[in-house]
């Protein structure tokens, strides 16, 4: 057989471009450390498609090249090739074992996706709201911070909606991502396992300030996190009795910025996703269902605390998230104190 030292010269190509394909690509350091523990699963996958990537690459390229370079037409010679008709083992052959191939990629994705959800009942469950354009993250004990602190090695299950806009949650280290849309609540699992400082980039444009939406993510050990859990605790208790005691607009203006209030409500009367607050305190809100309220200082508070148990009339009902239900007296005071400003 004439042709059997082409072949096997092919053969023998192949298997050598696929190696060096495989080795460059790996190599290349296409992506960022492993931060999580599901990021080992997805990696692996990754890998596997890498392999097969470099395997396909060189079993198209190796045979074109080669013919290109070994059967060129000689000088003068203006025949004619042979016609081919067909090869009915060879079609049956690139029909099969490509639909194997897809079938088992399918099962083998959608076990590691199994994997990578996989639920742990003790997870610590923190809030995210994600706004134009900043994160916060709101913790069981009642504070919120604009730094996401997780402790190393236990399952964390965050809980992101939005007020405004899609947005989305990427950490490259932890390779999962997520959306979080507005109306919805969206979850979000992940077990960090590498101590260290990563950040949290928004990944679905969200309008001007986009490529700015980012936070820090601090990956610490159980004694600094539990450390950190119980300043901010006790920071957050001292600024609620001081507010109490005699509210602030200064302080109140802060919060209106940094718990995102800012994305729906102007302070200027301009139009939002949500009414102004310039000169809202004191008038009459007339709702939805016809009827008119005192904006006094009990009917700003349960609008802040149950904002979906009356709407103002010609908004939106629903718009604005229920997130705010862990505000403490003293911040609602605060934040009273900054619309009463707003004359
Ligand atoms: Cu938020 Cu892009």
């Amino acid at each position: 057989m004439r042709n059997l030292k082409h072949y096997l010269a092919i053969a023998v190509l192949i298997a050598l471009v696929s190696v060096l394909t495989y080795l460059g690509m790996v190599n290349a350091n296409l992506f960022p450390v492993e931060a999580s523990a599901q990021a080992v699963d997805i990696d692996w996958l990754f890998n596997l498609q890498i392999k097969l990537i470099a395997f396909f690459f060189a079993l198209i390229v190796v045979p074109i090249a080669y013919s290109m370079a070994v059967f060129r037409r000689e000088t003068g010679d203006t025949s004619d090739s042979e016609p081919i008709e067909s090869n009915t083992p060879l079609e049956i052959a690139w029909t099969i074992l490509p639909l194997i191939l897809v079938v088992w990629l399918g099962y083998i994705g959608a076990d590691n996706l199994a994997k990578i959800n996989a639920a742990d009942p003790g997870a610590l469950e923190i809030n995210v709201v994600a706004f134009q354009w900043k994160w916060r993250f709101d913790y069981p004990q009642g504070f919120s911070s604009d730094t996401l602190y997780l402790p190393v090695d236990q399952q964390v299950l965050l809980k992101m909606t939005s007020p405004d806009v899609l947005h989305s949650f990427w950490v490259p280290e932890f390779r999962v991502k997520q959306d979080v849309v507005p109306g919805r609540v969206t979850d979000y699992r992940i077990t960090p396992n590498r101590l260290g400082d990563y950040k949290v980039r928004c990944a679905e444009l969200c309008g001007t300030s986009h490529a700015y939406m980012e936070a820090p993510v601090k990956i610490v050990s159980r004694a600094e996190y539990d450390q950190w859990i119980a300043d901010q605790t006790a920071i957050a208790q001292a600024n609620a009795a001081a507010s109490a005691a005699n509210p602030d607009a200064g302080r109140g203006q802060k919060l209106y910025e940094s718990l995102g209030c800012k994305a729906c409500h102007s302070t200027d009367g301009s139009g939002g996703i949500g009414p102004t607050w310039k000169g809202l305190y004191g008038s009459a809100v007339a709702l939805s269902d016809g009827t008119s309220v005192s904006a006094d200082d009990a009917y700003l508070k349960s609008s802040i605390l149950e904002p979906g148990a009356q709407t103002v009339a010609s908004y939106t009902a629903g718009a604005m998230p229920a997130s705010f239900s862990n505000l403490t007296d003293g911040q609602i005071a605060d934040l009273i104190e900054f619309m009463k400003s707003l004359k």
